[in-house]
This record gives structure tokens, C-alpha cells and sequence, in this order.
């Protein structure tokens, strides 16, 4: 029996599931790499979470933008640095004091688990151009050569993937502040590309090959156009030869003008959050801490996205067929600290509920309720049928009136976690009226939004994202 079932195990994990077989050959042009389908992973996962790591965790002031705030200016951030440094300090003094001391990626790997995501996306080199693994093309502006003395980005892939079944995803910036290479190229008006020849592309290689990322979050692409960065010339690469070509994912960040138009999915701006189906794959990539991905020593409890909001989020966002990235950032000890970490605790007690709701759903075709307000929808089709779920940002009175679902004799209601069905009636609205029952405090299943689950509806149900917008 256990020999068996050890066989069965291998041979499924040849087919891991959500990704695909690439046999399609792509040529570096957008035309030709905008028709890769989405490996099926991604839609499915739903929920990300995003972590802001670097140098600037160490200054942690303002934002992890803090270097170009300080050398562009800013008066907060000289005033800091006056205050507290000795004249004279550089940014790059700040490296040896990114310590990581207390990093611990089995501790890490169990947050994330715990968290109900299925992905994490590391950041591996943000716009200060600091590399969180040994890159031979960043000499003694790396993790390894100063500060943690460590691999950062290794031992987050591998904790990751011996702990747990969630996707790695790594991000990277394209571009550099101050790299004297591609301050050169800007001098040239982006005709030369020495930065790219020499930085970017070996070092993106790099990451693919010694990592092999399920998703990479490219950033810092601003500044110039898709072909200085040589961008469709790597996704080419990556999308037909790389090791990770049946299972990768990549955002939409890979130069000036690509931003909602180009990639697998789209994240446009951050915190992107349409409000209405949107016909591409895309997410929400959003910070529990309101003001800054990377950590901030004077944090204050205001600044952070309460439990209720943040599921907010995620209703809008999956009912309207995107995904979630969360972002926390990690101290520079390498701590994710007790109140990011209580978040996302919070946020996968109620995914243990409520899961059925988000994982593997698709958009329906209404994204929120026509009468009541805070009432988002998502669908998911099954042998038994269609199962379209209300999810409830608010707790209802003794009625629900929704005005969206077109009832049939068969239709039927239960809150997701509770065991009995709800009464209902058809509402003149066309809708349906739910009769809510009194349920005593610990019977409720969760705390902070409910999932009614309602099957046998005549509402048609068509495949996203064929859907027309309204
Ligand atoms: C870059 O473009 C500007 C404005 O178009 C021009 O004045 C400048 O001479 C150009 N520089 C180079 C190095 O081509
Ligand atoms: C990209 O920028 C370069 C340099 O400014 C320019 O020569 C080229 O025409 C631009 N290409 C596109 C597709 O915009
Ligand atoms: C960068 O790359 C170019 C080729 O595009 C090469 O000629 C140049 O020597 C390189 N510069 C440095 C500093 O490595
Ligand atoms: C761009 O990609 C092509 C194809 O891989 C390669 O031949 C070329 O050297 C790359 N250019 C730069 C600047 O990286
Ligand atoms: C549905 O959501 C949209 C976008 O957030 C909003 O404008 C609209 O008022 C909502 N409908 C109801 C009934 O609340
Ligand atoms: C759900 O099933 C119905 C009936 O089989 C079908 O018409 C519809 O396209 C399916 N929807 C999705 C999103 O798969």
C-alpha cells in the first residue's frame, strides 16, 4: 500500500499540477508573447504575499525609497540622518548593519503557510541595487560580501519548498538609482545599453537559472522602453528554453508603455483595485502597511490595513478576477514582526472557513450585488452544479435581500462553517430574500465576513474573462 501510493507520488509530481507543457515556440515579440496562455497555478492561487527586503530595512524611515528621498532632498530624510548619523555616513554604510541575524526560513515558510497564501514573491534587488543573493555582477553590493553573509534569496527558495507547496516568486528591479553604468546610458538618452549588457540580463539570467522562480515581479521599468531593457529578447528565453518555462509567470513591469498591456498578468499600478471585472488577468498588489513596502521602525497601528479591510480587498479583488499580493515587510534582523504576522494569521483563519470561496474560483457574472451593498460574488462550477458565493463584508439583520441571483425551485443557501441551510423566499426585486437565523456566538464560524454558498441559481455563468465589461 505505502509502495503504491509512493509510486503514485512520483509519477504526479512529473505533472505538477497548474502548470502546463509548453511545446509553443516564441518569437521576442510582444505579439507572439502575449499569446502564451496563463499556466493555470496562478488564477488558481489567488493569494500572494509580497515581502520588501533590502539595505533600506535598515535606515527603515519612510519608505524603502528612503536613498532616493535622501539624495534628492528630502527634508524628513536629512533631518533623520542629521540627526542620528555622524556626518560623512553613506547610504552604503547601511549594508553592514543588515545583519539578518534572526532569520529564520523555516519559521518564515511556516507564517506564509499558515497565512493560506500560495505564493510568496521575495524581493531579490530593489531600486538600491543591492542583491540579496551572491551576484558576481554587483562586487561587494551583495548579501553575501556585506552585511547578512548569506544567501538570503537561497535559503527563502529552499525553506520555501521543503516546508511547504507554495510557489516561489521572486522580484526584481530593472533599473538602479544610481548605477553609474546606467546613469551613462540616460546620458546617452537610452541609445547605449552598457547597464543591461552588464547588470540587468546577466543577472536576471542568474536568478532564473540558479532559482528557477515560478513567478517573477519585474519592477523599475519606467525609465526607458522595452528594448533598451532588451525585455521581449528574455521573456523569449524564459517562455521557450528556461528551465522554468511550463510553470513561470510574469507581471506586466518590463518597460515605459508595457504597464497593462504585456505579460501574463497585469498589475498596472500598485494597489491596482478596477472595481469591476477586468478582461486580463491581473492583481492587487497592495501593503498592510498603508505608507511603505519595507519595514518602518515608527510604524504606527493607524498606518496598517485591519483584517476587515483587507479581506475587503480580497473580495473585491478575486470577485473582479484578480489576485492578491500582500505585502509585509521584514526587519533588517529578519524578523517579520508579531503584528504583520498576527495579520496574516487572521487572514488564513478565515480562509480555513471560507477557502472554497476564493481558491480556484472564478469570477461570476455579477462581481458585487446589485441592491446590497458590501456583497461580492465569485462562482465555481462542479459536477454538482454551479456554486455561486455572497461574500459579506457585514453581518446581515434578521434578512438579506440580494438583489443579483435569479432563484430556481431547487436553489439553496448555508453559510459556509455552519451545517444547516437558510430559508429564503423570491424577493419583488426579482432577487431573492434570505432569512438570516439567530446564530449564538460560538456557533459563528468566523469573525469578520461570511460566505453564503448558494447553489441552484438560473443565472448563466459564463468563462472569464469572456465576460464583456459593464
Ligand atoms: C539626448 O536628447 C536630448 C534632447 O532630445 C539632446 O539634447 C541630447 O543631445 C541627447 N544626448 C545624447 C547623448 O544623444
Ligand atoms: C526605444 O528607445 C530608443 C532610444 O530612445 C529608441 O531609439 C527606440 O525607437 C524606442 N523604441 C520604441 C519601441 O519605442
Ligand atoms: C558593458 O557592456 C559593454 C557592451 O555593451 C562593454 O563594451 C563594456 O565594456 C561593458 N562595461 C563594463 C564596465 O563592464
Ligand atoms: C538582448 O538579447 C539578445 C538575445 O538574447 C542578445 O543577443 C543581446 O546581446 C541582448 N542585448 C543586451 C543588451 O542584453
Ligand atoms: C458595486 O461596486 C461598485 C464598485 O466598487 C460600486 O460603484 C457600486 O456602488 C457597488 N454596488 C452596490 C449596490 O453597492
Ligand atoms: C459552468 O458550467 C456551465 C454548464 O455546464 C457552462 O455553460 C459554463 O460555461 C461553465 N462556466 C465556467 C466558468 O466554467
Amino acid at each position: 500500500m505505502k509502495k503504491v501510493s509512493a509510486f503514485l507520488i512520483a509519477l504526479l509530481s512529473l505533472f505538477t499540477q497548474g502548470d502546463f507543457v509548453n511545446s509553443q515556440h516564441y518569437d521576442p515579440t510582444w505579439a507572439s508573447l502575449d499569446t502564451r496562455p496563463l499556466p493555470p497555478w496562478y488564477d488558481e492561487a489567488k493569494i500572494g504575499i509580497f515581502l520588501h527586503w533590502g539595505v533600506f530595512s535598515v535606515p527603515s524611515y519612510m519608505s524603502e525609497w528612503f536613498w532616493e528621498y535622501w539624495r534628492t532632498g528630502n527634508i524628513n530624510a536629512k533631518e533623520f540622518m542629521a540627526k542620528n548619523y555622524r556626518p560623512g555616513f553613506t547610504y552604503a554604510d547601511f549594508a553592514p548593519q543588515f545583519s539578518a541575524q534572526f532569520y529564520d526560513t523555516q519559521r518564515w515558510a511556516e507564517i506564509f503557510k499558515e497565512s493560506g497564501a500560495r505564493y510568496v514573491v521575495l524581493t531579490t534587488k530593489h531600486h538600491e541595487g543591492f542583491t540579496n543573493w551572491p551576484s558576481k555582477n554587483s562586487f561587494n553590493w551583495n548579501a553575501m560580501d556585506v552585511g547578512p553573509k548569506k544567501d538570503l534569496v537561497a535559503l527563502f527558495v529552499e525553506a520555501l519548498r521543503a516546508f511547504t507547496d507554495l510557489r516561489v516568486g521572486l522580484y526584481h528591479s530593472l533599473f538602479e538609482w544610481f548605477n553609474p553604468l546606467f546613469l551613462e546610458d540616460e546620458a546617452n538618452n537610452f541609445t547605449t545599453q552598457y547597464f543591461v549588457w552588464n547588470k540587468t540580463m546577466p543577472e536576471l539570467y542568474d536568478l532564473v537559472n540558479t532559482y528557477k522562480p515560478d513567478l517573477i515581479w519585474s519592477d523599475g521599468d519606467w525609465m526607458a522602453n522595452h528594448t533598451y531593457w532588451n525585455s521581449t529578447n528574455f521573456l523569449a528565453w524564459l517562455f521557450n528554453d528556461s528551465p522554468v518555462k511550463n510553470s513561470v509567470v510574469v507581471n506586466d513591469r518590463w518597460g515605459k508603455y508595457t504597464r497593462c498591456k504585456h505579460g501574463s498578468f497585469f498589475n498596472c499600478d500598485d494597489k491596482f483595485n478596477p472595481g469591476k471585472l477586468f478582461p486580463h488577468k491581473w492583481e492587487n498588489a497592495m501593503s498592510i502597511d498603508k505608507s511603505s513596502w519595507g519595514y518602518r521602525r515608527d510604524l504606527k497601528l493607524d498606518d496598517l490595513n485591519t483584517i476587515e479591510e483587507l479581506l475587503q480587498l480580497l473580495a473585491e479583488t478575486i470577485s473582479c478576477g484578480g489576485n492578491l499580493l500582500i505585502n509585509v515587510g521584514p526587519t533588517k534582523e529578519g524578523i517579520i514582526v508579531p503584528i504583520f504576522e498576527e495579520r496574516l494569521k487572521q487572514l488564513g483563519s478565515w480562509l480555513k472557513v471560507n477557502g472554497e470561496a476564493i481558491y480556484a474560483s472564478k469570477p461570476w457574472s455579477k462581481q458585487n450585488d446589485t441592491i446590497t451593498p458590501g456583497v461580492w460574488y465569485t462562482a465555481k462550477n462542479s459536477t454538482s452544479g454551479t456554486s455561486v458565493y455572497a461574500i459579506l463584508l457585514k453581518w446581515p439583520g434578521k434578512s438579506l435581500i440580494l438583489g443579483s441571483p435569479i432563484t430556481s425551485s431547487v436553489t439553496t443557501v448555508n453559510l459556509l462553517g455552519y451545517p444547516e441551510f437558510f430559508n429564503w423566499e423570491a424577493d419583488p426585486s426579482g432577487g431573492m430574500k434570505i432569512e438570516i437565523p439567530p446564530i449564538s456566538y460560538n456557533e459563528m464560524p468566523c469573525q469578520w465576513a461570511w460566505v453564503l454558498k448558494l447553489q441552484g441559481l438560473k443565472n448563466q455563468f459564463v468563462p472569464y474573462p469572456e465576460i464583456t465589461i459593464n
